[in-house]
């Protein structure tokens, strides 16, 4: 039973779409009518509200930090499968949230939430291959794409075995969130970030 609650509390806070949540309450209108039509904060940030868009990522990486911690609290015997479920599960939950006919955004935020509640020296490793793609490509979907892939290999290197399956399964779902990026990648259309291209 244990897994199963885990993974409806992952999945019920990460289905909260605080990047719609947020714009609308600004004003701003509907984010899925915008650029990329994510929820998520780099679409948010295309509205032009960097605050908006900073409230998101924060907000978007809470939402599966507390179910991490709260399964981890409430089943300590389980070695981490339960937290790891419940990260897995808030990825998925933002990124196919009930309340959104199933779509949302792309589970970059939730999926650092979740690592930093996992095994948070994975995580501080996965920030600066994050940047450093961010930094050569200034596109934020394959900064996002290098860092899920690479983060199964970072927690072997490290020593975290036990993340290593949750991080298969948050990079699979990550990955297939971003098939709308690849195809904008092959044809040489994704914009960079802070580009006018939306
Ligand atoms: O983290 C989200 C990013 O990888 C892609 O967002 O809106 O450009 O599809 P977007």
């Amino acid at each position: 039973m244990e897994p199963i609650f885990a993974a409806l509390l992952g999945f019920a806070l990460g289905s909260i779409p605080f990047g719609l949540i947020l714009t609308r309450a600004a004003g701003l209108g509907d984010v899925r009518q915008i650029g990329s039509g994510s929820i998520g904060a780099t679409n948010v940030l295309r509205t032009g509200n960097k605050g908006l868009a900073a409230a998101t990522v924060l907000l978007d990486a809470l939402k599966a930090v507390v179910p991490v911690l709260v399964a981890g609290a409430v089943w300590p015997h389980a070695n981490g499968l339960t937290g790891g479920i419940a990260g897995v599960a808030a990825v998925a939950g933002h990124c196919f949230t009930p309340w959104l006919a199933f779509k949302g955004g792309k589970g970059f935020a939730s999926a650092a939430g979740a690592l930093a509640a996992l095994a948070w020296p994975v995580m501080l490793a996965c920030a600066a291959i994050w940047a450093a793609a961010l930094f050569l490509s200034r596109i934020s979907s394959v900064s996002s794409m290098v860092t899920v892939v690479a983060s199964p290999l970072v927690a072997w290197g490290l020593g975290y075995p036990q993340v290593i399956t949750p991080l298969i399964a948050i990079a699979a779902i990550v990955l297939v969130q971003h098939r709308a990026n690849i195809g904008r990648l092959m044809r040489g259309e994704e914009p960079k970030i802070g580009s006018s291209k939306t």
